[in-house]
This record gives structure tokens, sequence and C-alpha cells, in this order.
């Protein structure tokens, strides 16, 4: 359903790079490009990877932090996040490309962080990329360039990812969001399962979980019934679109949010508000089940309109 969003996302990377270091000099360019496909990163790199501990505030212990049914929240993943916005409660952010200082400025306000980073695809532009192994490694996604199905089992594989949610630590995000989970209805070259899914999640709740960190389930309404007492809340993307959105009432009947974003401008991304026509139809699930219904454009930016 995203595809050729990254692809997207990549090209306007690449444009907006050209364009700052051709139109304004490079002393701009410095936290206005994107991570993706590039080199690395200052901001990325001081934050993320504190060479020396004792240098590093260690956040202090956290108690568990869960979204309440209802809550507002925003979704931005191409570019980090630059400004808190009013009304908004939660913040699902990009782990690795948004500063710490956005993180402890949301804090500041009371709100709190879901960090994003996918879990079970292997991104070629990641700082921590070289991490994974080729036999860890299936088929591309399709439509994502850079982009690969991991072996959910593989303890490599494992280990790369709770070293992601060490790192969510130490950024104090309160929350991961860690996508593409659901290898199993994909095309995805290493025989992928439910189970493997379930597995999979059991071992994420109980590292998230170690650090009280909450975690999200992302879409996955097929394995819903076996991990949600292992997962705090839903991410769920376009269940009005294609008719699915009644699995995901079992998070509500459960007490547990469900964050929902649906796309109804296809690819078409823009600042124009949807009609109020479609806005009810979309917003649905919102009036009827309580879930936390925004819409946004494809390719995540700050555009956004609610119910
Ligand atoms: C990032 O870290 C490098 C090396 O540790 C340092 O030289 C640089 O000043 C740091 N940048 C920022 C923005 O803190
Ligand atoms: C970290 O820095 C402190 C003070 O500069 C130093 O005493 C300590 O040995 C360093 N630790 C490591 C693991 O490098
Ligand atoms: C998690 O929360 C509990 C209390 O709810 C606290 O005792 C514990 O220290 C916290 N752990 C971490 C890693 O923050
Ligand atoms: C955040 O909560 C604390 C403690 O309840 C309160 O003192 C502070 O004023 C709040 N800050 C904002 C920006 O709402
Ligand atoms: C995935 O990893 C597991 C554990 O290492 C291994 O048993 C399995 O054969 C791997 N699957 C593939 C398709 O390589
Ligand atoms: C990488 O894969 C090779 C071949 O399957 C294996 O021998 C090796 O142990 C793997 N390395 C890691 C770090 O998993
Ligand atoms: C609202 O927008 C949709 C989708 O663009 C369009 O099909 C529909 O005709 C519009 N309805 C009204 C009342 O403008
Ligand atoms: C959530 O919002 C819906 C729709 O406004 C409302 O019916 C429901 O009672 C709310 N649930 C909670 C737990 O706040």
């Amino acid at each position: 359903m995203v595809l050729s969003v990254k692809f997207k996302r990549i090209i306007a990377a690449i444009f907006i790079a050209v364009c700052i270091a051709i139109g304004l000099g490079v002393g701009l360019g410095v936290g206005l490009t994107r991570n993706r496909g590039g080199s690395s990163d200052n901001t990325i790199t001081n934050t993320s990877t504190p060479k020396n501990s004792s240098t590093t505030s260690i956040p202090k212990p956290r108690k568990l932090w869960v979204p309440k049914v209802n809550t507002t929240w925003d979704y931005k993943l191409d570019n980090p996040l630059n400004s808190v916005t009013a009304g908004v409660q939660v913040f699902d952010i990009d782990l690795f490309d948004n500063p710490q200082s956005i993180i402890d400025e949301i804090h500041l306000q009371n709100k709190s962080v879901i960090c994003y980073f996918s879990a079970g695809s292997y991104e070629n532009w990641r700082s921590d990329s070289k991490k994974f192994n080729g036999s860890d490694l299936g088929k591309s996604l399709s439509g994502w360039e850079g982009e690969r199905w991991v072996n959910l089992s593989s303890p490599n594989v494992r280990n790369i990812m709770a070293s992601r949610i060490k790192l969510a630590h130490e950024k104090s995000c309160d929350a991961i969001d860690p996508d593409n989970i659901n290898g199993y209805e994909n095309d995805n070259g290493l025989g992928l399962t439910q189970s493997d899914s379930v597995e999979f999640i059991k071992f994420l709740s109980k590292e998230a979980h170690s650090y009280n960190i909450s975690l999200s389930l992302k879409n996955s309404a097929e394995i819903i019934e076996k991990v949600i007492q292992l997962v705090d809340f839903s991410v769920q993307e376009q269940c009005v679109e294609y008719g699915e959105c009644q699995p995901y009432e079992k998070f509500i009947a459960a007490n547990k949010a469900v964050l929902h974003v649906e796309y109804p401008k296809g690819g078409k991304s823009n600042q124009q508000n949807v009609n109020s026509t479609t806005l009810d139809h979309y917003c649905r699930s919102r009036y009827e089940s309580g879930f936390s219904t925004i819409i946004k454009n494809l390719n995540l930016d700050s555009w956004i309109q609610r119910c």
C-alpha cells in the first residue's frame, strides 16, 4: 500500500539536499537534510552512540507510559520533527533521525514520544546497517528501495534490534513503534510465518518492557489475539481504506489505544484538507470505536488533518 513512498522520500531528500547545497550554500544544510541513503550525520552520532557512558546523561528510571484511548497524536517520519505542535499529546517519530533536543523538548511540554524504527526489515542507509549478516536478508520490499525483509529468528537480527531498543532507552523514548513485523503477509524470501512474528513480538516485548518502554503492534490484524497481551497499543495504517478496522477494536476493548492513520490522498502529498464527506468517511472509526484517527499525506510530512 505504501509502495513508492519511500522512493519519493528518498527523491525528496536528495532534491532538498541538492537545493540547499546549490541555493543556500553549505552552512544551512546541517540539520535539514534527512539521513536517508546518506553518510553519517553529526546529530545521530552524538546522540545515538555515546562513546563514553560517563559523559552521557543516563535516563532516570521511568515508569511505563502507555498512550490512552482517544489520545491525540502525530506521525512524522519524512524529516526530524522541528517543533512541538500544540494540541498533540503523542509524537511518533524516527528513532535515528531525531536529535535528543526535540525529544527533551517534547518531554518538557509533558508530552510523549514514540520512536519508530524498522524491526523486520534491513534499511541500507541506517548507521547500524553493517551489523546485518548477508544470510539474515530476504527479498527486497517491493517499492521500497534499499530495504529487505530480515530473518526474525536470527540471533544476529535480534541483537541489532535489542541495540536499537537500548538506543530508544538512551534517548528517553516512551514507546517504540517497530515496523515491518508482518513479513508473513509479504513475499519475503525467508519463509516467514505468523508464528515467527509472534515469537519476535515476544522478544520485542521483553526487551522494551525491561526498560519500561511501551510497545505497539504495527498493523498485523491476523495475529492480534496472539500478541495483544504482549503489546501496549496499536499503530494502524489504512484500515478504513481496506475495510479491516474491526479486528483492531479488540485493542479498544482491552483499553489500549489504536493510533490510526489514513492516507486518503493516495500518493499526492499536498497541503490541502480533504472535504467533509471524505473526512467523515475516514473518521468513522474515531467516532464509532474510539480510534485515534489522523489524516496524513502518505510521505508522513508535517501536514495533518484531524477528525
Ligand atoms: C558531535 O561530536 C563530535 C565528536 O565527538 C564533536 O566534534 C561535535 O562538536 C559534536 N557536535 C555537536 C553538535 O555536538
Ligand atoms: C570515560 O571517561 C572518564 C572520564 O573522562 C574516564 O575516567 C573513563 O575511563 C572513561 N570510560 C571509558 C569506558 O572510556
Ligand atoms: C520501571 O518501573 C518500575 C516501577 O514502575 C521501577 O521500579 C523500575 O526501576 C523501572 N525500570 C527502569 C529500567 O526504568
Ligand atoms: C508539566 O507537568 C508538571 C508536573 O505536573 C508541571 O509542573 C508543569 O507545569 C507542566 N508543564 C507544562 C509545560 O505543562
Ligand atoms: C532464520 O534463522 C534461524 C535461527 O538462526 C534459522 O534456524 C533459520 O534457518 C533461518 N532461516 C532462513 C530462511 O535462513
Ligand atoms: C553470518 O552468517 C554466516 C553464514 O550463515 C555464519 O557462519 C555467521 O556466524 C553469521 N554471523 C553472525 C554475526 O551471525
Ligand atoms: C469530496 O472529495 C472527494 C474526493 O476528492 C470527491 O470525490 C467528492 O466528490 C467530494 N465531495 C464534495 C461534496 O465535494
Ligand atoms: C473515546 O472516544 C469515543 C468517541 O468520542 C467515546 O465514545 C469513548 O467513550 C472514548 N473512550 C474513552 C476511553 O475515552
